[in-house]
């Protein structure tokens, strides 16, 4: 979750890619009219988000745990329970009873990934609170599933299922990891599509945000789901085309018009939507990777982009594919980036024309997934490809 946008900057992990925020618009205000008052949470979900048929459930079903259950579960947020540190906090892996819930042995039970927030972590409440509404109501194969919580006193935690492989973000920059072959790269590609799309659809146009390859997260079989909805929001309705709002999201992500205006449309994450397929053809960091230009705050988009026009899509591929991927597909991909990251808004396509292009991508097309990327995995050949 990228937070901590507080006008006194005093938080604890602020990353410096992250927009700080100014002042609240009134329609941010709206949002904020969730209980805030730390004392007596508030839970209820303000506004009505509602999908289409056979999409959503809405659900009642989130666990609230003890401090003390979640305590006991990490053993004590003990260090080699961590999984990772973003900007909300800490995130353990931990292992519950599937009937009571309550913390068992390593290695029975299910596997959950628990975000304890920071205390004192500026915006953190209001974020925490923004995530367990949207994800306690939206269900979807590809948006992380939120178990339940943990409010008390100054603590908020979350509880979420364990994604096993991780973040796109360690597999695609961290050293040392296995490279991502292609057909991978397009199904996380379709996932995360598929995700945007589902929230973009639904009546109140659910505008994400903070997509960004920290934010996506894979299974065992690299699915693909989306992370983090602390800074998610109902989109414009209606006849009005756009939401005034803070700017918030991630330097290198967040769409052009947006960081200059704060108007926010669902084009936005369109454009954020652009710079992840980059990441994952060209295996770059969005912002500060000496080998996307070199120049300080050159982004991967202004590298790229120049290349793409010219249609010199070689020169942005990631080399830690070897070459192993087919041209006039990776053409295609690279084409649909470019018209995601069109600087006018209205001239990229809505994301349910990305997932309609990206299905026809063959790789991703009437493929057993997990068939398919266990055999990549283990080096077999591709014959169960079906184009
Ligand atoms: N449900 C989960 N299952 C497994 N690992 C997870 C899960 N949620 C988070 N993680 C791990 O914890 C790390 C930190 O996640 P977190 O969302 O707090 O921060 P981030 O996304 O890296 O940064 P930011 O605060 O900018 O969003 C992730 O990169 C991931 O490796
Ligand atoms: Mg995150």
């Amino acid at each position: 979750m990228g937070i901590c946008m507080g006008k006194s900057a005093k938080c604890a992990h602020a990353s410096s890619n992250q927009f700080m925020e100014t002042t609240s618009s009134s329609s941010d205000k709206q949002q904020e009219s969730f209980s805030t008052n730390k004392k007596s949470v508030s839970l209820s979900f303000n506004k009505t988000v509602v999908a289409p048929e056979g999409e959503i459930s809405v659900s009642n079903s989130l666990r609230a745990f003890s401090y003390h259950d979640l305590k006991n579960a990490t053993k004590n947020f003990r260090s080699d329970s961590l999984l990772g540190e973003g900007g909300f906090g800490w995130v353990y892996k931990a292992w519950l009873d599937e009937n009571s819930f309550a913390a068992s042995k390593s290695g029975s039970g299910i596997s959950v990934a628990i975000k304890k927030l920071k205390t004192g972590s500026c915006q953190g409440h209001r974020e925490w609170l923004t995530e367990v509404n949207y994800l306690g109501q939206l269900h979807h194969e590809n948006l992380v599933k939120l178990i339940g919580y943990c409010v008390e006193s100054d603590n908020r935690l979350l509880v979420y299922e364990f994604m096993s492989k991780g973040s796109l973000e360690n597999h695609l920059f961290r050293r040392g990891v296995q490279p991502i072959p292609w057909s991978t790269r397009i199904h996380i590609a379709t996932d995360v599509a598929r995700g945007i799309s589902f929230l973009h659809n639904l009546d109140s146009n659910v505008i994400y945000r903070d997509l960004k390859a920290s934010n996506i997260l894979l299974d065992s079989d690299f699915n693909a789901k989306l992370s983090d909805f602390g800074y998610a929001r109902a989109g414009p309705t209606g006849d009005r085309t756009h939401v005034s709002t803070r700017v918030v999201g991630t330097k290198g992500y967040a769409a052009p018009e947006y960081v200059a205006t704060g108007r926010l449309t669902i084009k936005s994450d369109v454009y954020s939507f652009g710079v992840v397929l980059l990441e994952l053809l060209s295996g770059r960091r969005a912002l500060g990777d000496e080998r996307a230009g070199g120049v300080d705050e050159e982004t991967l988009v202004d590298w790229a982009k120049p290349l793409l026009a010219d249609k010199r899509v070689l020169r942005i591929m990631d080399t830690r594919m070897g070459g192993q991927y087919p041209k006039k597909e990776a053409q295609a991909v690279a084409s649909l980036a470019l018209q995601c990251l069109d600087f006018d808004p209205k001239l990229r396509p809505s994301m349910l024309e990305v997932v309609a292009k990206l299905e026809q991508i063959p790789l991703a097309k009437n493929v057993s997934r997990t068939l398919q990327v266990k055999q990549e995995h283990s080096g077999r050949t591709r014959t169960t490809r079906t184009r």
